[in-house]
């Protein structure tokens, strides 16, 4: 019995591993630190620029007008009513100055991961609301606005 258990939580184990062995990097929690499940993401978000952004950690959105003039509608709809319409801070924290709850977020992959899995109360898990392609462009926008120091930009090193 006790080995068929060992045998059924190595299988669990492989088969999570193997549905994140295309990515170089990997994703956490911002509170628990556990592996988030990507199974959990919208369809329609496993674009290009999210592989790429699963192999470097970086969003190749940041620099691309489209995708942050995207990210700015997707912004106004899901995030403005807590965040302020210019990221000022609401009920939820002021997102385009250089403070950060979590200082991760200074980093793109912090920053998904926090959309993705959520944080504290209100900031619940995002992938309920968009997907990961969507997050990114959100993300994009998130950055082209920022107004504190640009030393702290960690992103753009
Ligand atoms: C229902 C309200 C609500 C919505 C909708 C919401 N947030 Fe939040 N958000 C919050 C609250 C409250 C916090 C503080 C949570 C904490 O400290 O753990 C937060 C925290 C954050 C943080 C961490 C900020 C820091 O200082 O580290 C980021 C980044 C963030 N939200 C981005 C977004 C984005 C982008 C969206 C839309 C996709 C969004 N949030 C939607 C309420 C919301």
């Amino acid at each position: 019995m006790k080995f068929k258990q060992l045998l059924g939580s190595a299988l669990v184990a492989s088969v999570l591993c193997s549905t994140t062995t295309y990515a170089d990097i990997t994703l956490r929690h911002a509170l628990t630190g556990a592996e988030l499940d990507l199974s959990f993401a919208k369809k329609g978000g496993d674009t290009e620029a999210f592989k790429e952004f699963m192999k470097t950690g970086k969003n190749p959105y940041n620099t691309d007008k489209e995708a942050i003039k995207e990210g700015e509608s997707l912004y106004m709809t899901g995030c403005s009513g807590c965040h302020g319409h210019e990221a000022e801070g609401k009920l939820g924290p002021g997102l385009a100055d250089d403070y950060w709850t979590y200082p991760r977020n200074e980093t793109d992959q912090g920053l998904f991961e926090l959309l993705f899995g959520g944080a504290n109360g209100m900031m619940g898990p995002q992938y309920v609301n968009f997907n990961t392609d969507e997050m990114l462009r959100i993300m994009a926008w998130i950055r082209s606005i920022y107004n504190g120091n640009p030393k702290k930009a960690k992103w753009l090193k």
